[in-house]
């Protein structure tokens, strides 16, 4: 594991392997991609994910300077561990280059969420997935497109596994913990507009190089944001990506207004407690497509795609793409309707990562 959006789930594996009450043992080795309190420390403590054993502290870079570095350091852990397979989750580069490194030593590669596919070549992530999942020898799903992804890519169908969602393992059991959303206000010293405690609130997380590496992209997106924060406040965790571009272009100015709610990035319990009080949320994020469907929570997606099409298909989920007009209507129709409900999507009950540590001790 490495950044963010892998804390949330490695933690219900790590637990499920525990309570299996089998000889298998994990030995965890965080590559130290995300290293700031806010993005990686927190989250160990809010998901109760034990110290990792083994920290490669790489940190930031360009692509090919942190992927490579991850992969000279991952080697001889691998070399020194021996384990009998190794595990890796999403679609983050510590993912691709941990299970590259894997299968040139000959170790077989399990990946949890393969087959997720957005068709977007643009996007790193969708490099990382695609590369994963051809080296892979044990490969588990969230939802059912993602077979055909994996078939159509040559991968043997013995290999996939159609667990669920250990993101959404991590939503169930954390929900009752989840901070209230006043309470992540209240410590960041905000209110909503007017001093109130309480309002109707949405969601906002932007961190996509896609929306926020550009600089119209980026103003333009800001502005109509604004629009919205006009009717709706926004609270706004930022992530540090995305504070640094609004700051090298000059973009500060635009997030001076009442209903703008800036916070530094929030931990898992405040976020989840933030995504399951507010009327909607706006995302540039794959993780948060998933839990507000699971959370029932409209999503409306700042991009042109998904790899996640079952919170479209059965979720709470409508891809918006980053034209003010069609962000603007889309969140008109919330504001009048509610929003879409959707349903909950098979398997993802809470129980996937004991799927796919029941799977593997067969396989092994
Ligand atoms: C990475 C993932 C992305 C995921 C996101 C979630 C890849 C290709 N992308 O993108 O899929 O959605 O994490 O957060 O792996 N930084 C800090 N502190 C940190 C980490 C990063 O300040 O703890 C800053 C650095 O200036 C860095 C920038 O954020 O250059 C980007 O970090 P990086 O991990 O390279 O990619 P993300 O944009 O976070």
């Amino acid at each position: 594991m490495g950044a963010r959006p892998n804390f949330m789930k490695i933690a219900p594996i790590v637990s499920a392997i525990r309570d299996s009450g089998s000889a298998l043992e994990a030995v965890l080795v965080h590559t130290g991609q995300h290293y700031d309190e806010a993005m990686n420390d927190r989250f160990f403590v809010d998901l109760g994910i034990p110290r990792p054993d083994i920290n490669l502290e790489v940190g930031s870079s360009s692509h090919a300077v942190q992927t490579a570095e991850i992969m000279r350091r991952f080697e001889p852990v691998l070399l020194d561990q021996r384990p009998a397979a190794i595990l890796v989750v999403g679609d983050v580069n510590s993912t691709i280059a941990c299970a590259l490194v894997a299968a040139k030593e000959g170790a077989r590669v399990i990946h949890v969420e393969a087959g997720l596919r957005s068709f977007d070549r643009a996007m790193p992530e969708e490099i990382n997935r695609v590369l994963t999942d051809q080296i892979s020898d044990l490969l588990f799903t969230t939802e059912r497109h993602a077979r055909d992804n994996l078939l159509r890519e040559g991968v043997a169908d013995e290999r996939i596994h159609f667990v669920g969602n250990v993101m959404i393992d991590s939503v169930l059991r954390n929900l009752t913990r989840a901070a209230p959303a006043a309470d992540t206000l209240a410590a960041a010293g905000l209110t909503f507009p007017g001093g109130e405690k309480d309002s109707p609130y949405a969601v906002l997380t932007l961190h996509r190089p896609s929306n926020v590496d550009d600089e119209g992209i980026l103003t333009t997106l800001l502005g109509t944001l604004r629009e919205i924060a006009a009717r709706l406040p926004i609270v706004f965790p930022m992530h540090p990506r995305t504070r640094a571009r609004i700051d090298a272009f000059g973009l500060r100015h635009l997030l001076d207004h009442p209903g703008l709610l800036i916070l530094p990035p929030v931990g898992y319990l405040e976020m989840l407690g933030l995504a399951r009080g507010a009327r909607l949320v706006l995302t540039d994020s794959g993780g948060l497509q998933e839990e507000t469907t699971a959370l029932g929570v409209p999503c409306l997606t700042l991009r042109n795609n998904t790899e996640r099409p079952i919170t479209v298909d059965e979720g709470t989920n409508v891809i918006v793409g980053q034209d003010p007009a069609l962000i603007l209507a889309a969140f008109e129709d919330v504001m009048r309707t509610g929003g879409k409900t959707g349903r909950i999507p098979e398997y993802w009950d809470g129980r996937a990562a004991e799927r796919i540590v029941a799977t593997i001790r067969t396989w092994l």
